[in-house]
């Protein structure tokens, strides 16, 4: 039978856009809100989980109750505290909208308006974060990513989610659609959950407490199935 409950069970949970420093004042950034991490975390924790949050720049949102919400920059900075939060958690979420670049060396004073043409940015890679927490996976551990897709003229938003699932070799991804105005700052979505074992789940559109709902259901499945 489907167990409900999340008891006794840490989750560490991403959200939000993390803000790669340009110089003191700037950054670059994305229009991620949070809103899907900070429901994946309020499901979990009535769920009766003991809930990490991780947050990068969000919408001004209240932390769910009894929910541990640590606070990060950069993408370097949200790794540093997921190896952390991770090496104690049973399941791992990472929900937020991670930079893949950031610049090379942010100045470190404001960058100053002159007559000159301004020097172009030189980017460098982020480390994938998901893809390090799915290297150091702990035995039994449960590691769901999320994939931000735009379909385009050859591949559908699916089939690169299918892929993204392959290669970051976690147990669970959600593939959103993005772009036009889709899942980035809104209260709804929709989408897959896709697992490594090759079922695929569609998630119908609604709240993001409802897609939350889907994922710890999964998740739960799991563990259950495992026992
Ligand atoms: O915050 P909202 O406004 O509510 O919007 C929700 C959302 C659209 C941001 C969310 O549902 C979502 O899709 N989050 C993942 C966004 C993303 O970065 O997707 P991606 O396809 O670029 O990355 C794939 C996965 O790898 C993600 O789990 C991401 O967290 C992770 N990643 C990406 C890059 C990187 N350097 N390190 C990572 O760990």
């Amino acid at each position: 039978a489907l167990q409900r409950t999340l008891e006794g069970v840490h989750v560490a949970i991403s959200a939000g856009g993390t803000r790669e420093p340009l110089d003191p004042v700037r950054f670059l950034g994305n229009r991620s809100s949070g809103k899907q991490g900070y429901a994946l975390a309020r499901v979990a924790a009535q769920r009766g989980a003991r809930v990490t949050l991780v947050a990068g720049n969000t919408a001004d949102l209240s932390t769910p109750a009894g929910v541990d919400l640590i606070r990060v920059g950069s993408a370097v900075e949200l790794r540093d505290v997921m190896h952390k939060v991770s090496a104690d958690a049973d399941v791992v979420v990472m929900a937020a909208a991670v930079a893949d670049f950031r610049p090379v060396t942010p100045a470190g004073h404001k960058i100053k308006k002159t007559s000159a043409d301004p020097d172009p940015i030189t980017l460098t890679k982020n480390p994938d974060i998901l893809a390090e927490l799915v290297s150091a996976r702990r035995e039994g551990q449960v590691i769901v990513g999320f994939a931000a897709e735009t379909g385009d003229e050859t591949t559908s938003v699916l089939d690169y989610g299918r892929a993204k699932l392959k290669r970051k070799g976690c147990d669970l991804l959600v593939v959103n659609a993005v772009g036009d105005g889709k899942a980035f700052e809104q209260e709804d979505n929709a989408g897959w959950l896709l697992s490594a074992d090759g079922a695929e789940t569609p998630i119908p559109h609604g709240s993001k407490a409802q897609l939350a709902s889907v994922v710890w259901d999964a998740v739960t499945a799991r563990s259950t199935d495992s026992q």
